[in-house]
């Protein structure tokens, strides 16, 4: 057992935890290796990550898999990250199961090939009547996708008389992103050295605080994951106030 772990006070934990899995390509260069062989890495860290919030017990866990950027990269790249994203899917459904962890799905699914689709179709199926830890795939997303997303249907119904533009405020945007039914992020974690959101969450992290980190995400394990969750706890979460508001009263 970790000895961080008793360090982490459970009542005052993150409902919802965010991670830019960064820095598979870096470490696999660093071994003198193909990138894809990060990637595979890579892998091994989202298992010891999802089985150690499911232990502690976090309601949301979202990961940033794949981004719409992403699709620009070597072809190569993209195709064995699609088929590790199938085979990874097809080995750890049961896992899922027997771990009651519900998986979900955020992005731009249209640009997936068919095979992928449909893995990821029937392993939401399977997992749809889990309670436990939420699981949050990020693939083929983007923040900036996500809000035009928004905007366009939330257009769509305005002209089909279905919504009243004086009626639009936080909540129907909110409903209209592809995170509605989660509550936001209150950490996000980015591994690998990189200071950046790159279009993740862009919204939903407006009072998210933000733990950066050198190391790569191959090498990220639980016992990183309570560090980060130790700083989290020691800080002050003000959302615009001040500190003596936030002081109990006397
Ligand atoms: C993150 O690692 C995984 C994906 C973006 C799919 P990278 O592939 O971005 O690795 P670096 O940042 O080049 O090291
Ligand atoms: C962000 O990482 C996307 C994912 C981790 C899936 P990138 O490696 O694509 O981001 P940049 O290009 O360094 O900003
Ligand atoms: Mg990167």
């Amino acid at each position: 057992m970790s000895d961080l772990l008793p360090q982490i006070d459970k009542e005052r934990l993150p409902r919802h935890i965010a991670i830019i899995m960064d820095g598979n390509g870096r470490w696999a260069k660093e071994q003198g290796q193909d990138r894809l062989f990060g990637h595979y890495h890579g892998v091994e860290s989202v298992r010891d990550i999802v089985e150690g919030c499911a232990e502690l017990g976090i309601g949301y866990l979202t990961l940033y898999a794949f981004s719409t950027e992403n699709w620009d990269r070597p072809q190569y790249e993209v195709v064995g990250l699609m088929e590790l994203l199938v085979s990874t899917i097809r080995n750890e459904v049961e896992s899922l199961q027997k771990n009651n962890i519900r998986l979900h799905v955020i992005g731009d699914l249209t640009m997936l090939p068919e095979y992928a689709r449909k893995e990821l179709g029937e392993a939401l199926e399977i997992t749809k009547n889990n309670t436990g830890l939420n699981l949050i795939m990020a693939l083929s997303y983007s923040g900036r996708w996500e809000l035009l997303n928004a905007v366009k249907n939330i257009a769509w119904e305005v002209k089909n008389g279905k919504l009243n533009v004086d009626e639009i405020d936080q909540n129907t945007l909110q409903h209209y992103l592809c995170t509605s039914g989660f509550p936001d992020p209150e950490l996000m974690i980015r591994t690998s050295g990189e200071y950046r959101i790159s279009n993740f969450l862009l919204y939903q992290l407006a009072y998210a605080e933000l733990y950066f980190t050198n190391v790569r995400w191959p090498d990220f394990r639980k016992h990183n994951l309570y560090e980060a969750l130790i700083d989290y706890q020691n800080r002050e979460r003000r959302f615009g106030k001040t500190s003596e508001q936030l002081a109990p009263v006397q």
